[in-house]
């Protein structure tokens, strides 16, 4: 099926690594226009060079980069901007206890700016597309959450009700609102915890210890092309009437209802 996404330009943040690579990968593989960013420019120089492809440095917290940064890729790449992938980002691996009032405020910022600063750069581009839709990459966290990650966990429910308004007030500009809700994928934020953790297992050992650890039904962490598969579904133009509602890409580890 022809998902309708090549000579369409989308904005995808966090693009140098993990999820975000692979979609930047997935979209340029359907002909789509792609811009991405990231804090660090080597990173951003392992996606290659593509004459579709359109990347900048810039950190999600920061309003007047992001702002740059999407106008500077509206204008490399066609002048428009038909969809956005919120998906910069990282979670915090902390309890109450070890948790300061930093990080609280950190952990909200870096979510909250990472939907919110994109949004309000690539609104007037999206507003004028005729089919505009807006994925935000989150966690099941946001539904069941994980003492552990305690900022986390609270920072993505914050994430999934916005969502929620952002579907119903963007609808009368035409513009679609999504989620994807992770379980655990194999990206770099799980490679650097096999590192940090002085684990004498190997990565694959240590993985599949850590999938059944945290009941994963289907026994294994998830591929970054897995969820990039869920995210170029919801940015499709036939997606049309796919508003306002997540989609759980967790291996069968989420066991709520909702
Ligand atoms: N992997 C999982 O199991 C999992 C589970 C649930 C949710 N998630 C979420 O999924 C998203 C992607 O995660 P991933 O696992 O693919 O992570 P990753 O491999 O660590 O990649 C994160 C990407 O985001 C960029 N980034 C991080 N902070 C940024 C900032 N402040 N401004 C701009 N870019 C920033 C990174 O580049 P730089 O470091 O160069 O900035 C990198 O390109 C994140 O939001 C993460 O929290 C992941």
């Amino acid at each position: 099926m022809d998902l309708g996404l090549a000579d369409r330009t989308y904005v995808v943040t966090g693009g140098s690594s993990g999820v975000g690579l692979a979609t930047v990968r997935a979209l340029l593989d359907e002909g789509a226009r792609v811009a991405t960013c990231g804090r660090d420019a080597g990173r951003l120089t392992r996606i290659g060079a593509h004459e579709r492809l359109f990347t900048g440095v810039c950190d999600v917290r920061d309003a007047d980069a992001v702002r740059d940064f999407v106008a500077a890729s509206a204008d490399a790449l066609g002048g428009r901007i038909d969809g956005l992938v919120n998906n910069a980002g990282q979670s915090r691996m902390k309890r109450l206890d070890e948790t300061t009032a930093d990080d609280w405020r950190d952990e909200l910022d870096l979510k909250f700016a990472g939907v919110l600063h994109p949004l309000h750069a690539a609104r007037p581009y999206l507003r004028a597309a005729d089919a505009a839709a807006i994925v935000n990459v989150n966690a099941v966290l946001a539904k069941q959450p994980e003492p552990r990650l305690i900022t986390t966990s609270a920072a993505r429910a914050g994430i999934l009700n916005l969502s929620k308004s952002l579907a119903v007030e963007l609808a009368a500009d035409g513009i679609r609102v999504n989620s994807v809700c992770l379980g655990l994928i194999d990206t770099g934020q799980w490679t650097r915890r096999h590192a940090a953790s002085g684990s004498d297992r190997s990565y694959e050992e240590w993985q599949a210890e850590l999938a059944a650890d945290r009941g994963v039904a289907l026994g294994r962490l998830g591929r970054a092309e897995e969820v990039a598969y869920a995210i170029l579904a919801l940015l499709a133009p036939r997606a049309s009437y796919i508003t306002g509602t997540s989609i759980d890409v967790c291996g069968g580890v989420g066991r709520g209802i909702l």
